[in-house]
């Protein structure tokens, strides 16, 4: 596949998403990445078309693609709770549990999940896994301070974890924190190995999204899209 063809299934998702359940007078939440992109083009569109929503972001890079398509950016503070956040994954297993951040955002993401009521994922089928781990890296933020010691502290869960660089620089999220990137040959119990990440000091959050997602579409390369549900 091309990578034009790769993108032409991201839009045809991200669009369908959106056609189905972003609605007038909603509060919605905008993920982050390159699927998530073209939800908030669209949603830009809805917007110059007259429809009234309110707009969160899950990361700094959302919100600045949202002021270039129009589309009105509040803090999450100012929204008790968002209707329907539209966003990508790097991994989905057959019980709609994710990996994600391979973006950097999963942090903002989590906290935008939790606030959400209908948490929808956009992905194409490259994305789909057996089990967690196995294609992807579980993306985990940590804070700089101590930061190897942190990350030896991963390895002890069972995998390798690379710091985070960009073009040789260390990667920095939208908190300020780093990343490491944690090479699992699979994950077998997501929820344990949740627990056991959660309680190391210095993560700041990880990138299993476990019971987040309400809705999965999946865009094929035959131009259908599947949906799967809880
Ligand atoms: C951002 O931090 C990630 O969680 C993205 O949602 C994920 O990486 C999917 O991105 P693409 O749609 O670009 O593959």
């Amino acid at each position: 596949m091309t990578s034009n063809d790769v993108s032409n299934l991201k839009k045809l998702v991200a669009e369908k998403a959106v056609n189905d359940y972003v609605k007038d007078g909603m509060i919605v939440g905008l993920g982050t990445g390159s699927t998530a992109a073209f939800a908030i083009k669209k949603i830009g569109e809805l917007i110059a078309n007259g429809m009234k929503l309110t707009c969160v972001a899950t990361s700094i890079q959302t919100e600045d693609l949202a002021t270039e398509y129009g589309v009105n950016v509040v803090p999450l503070c100012d929204v008790d709770h968002v209707d329907v956040t539209i966003d990508g994954a790097d991994e989905v297993d057959p019980q709609l549990q994710l990996i994600k951040g391979l973006g950097g955002a999963l942090l903002r993401e989590k906290i935008v999940a939790a606030a959400t009521v209908t948490e929808i994922i956009i992905a194409d089928e490259s994305k789909i896994v057996e089990k967690l781990g196995t294609k992807a890296p579980l993306p985990v933020e940590v804070v700089p301070y101590g930061h190897n010691r942190t990350a030896f502290a991963l390895k002890k869960q069972g995998c390798e974890p690379t710091l985070r660089k960009i073009n040789g620089e260390v990667f920095r999220t939208d908190s300020g924190n780093f990343i490491y990137d944690c090479r699992f040959q699979s994950i077998d119990s997501p929820f344990f190995l949740e627990s056991r990440i959660n309680v190391i000091p210095g993560v700041v959050e990880n990138g299993l999204f476990l019971n987040t997602a309400s809705v999965v579409l999946i865009s094929h390369p035959n131009g259908t899209i599947t949906k799967m549900e809880k």
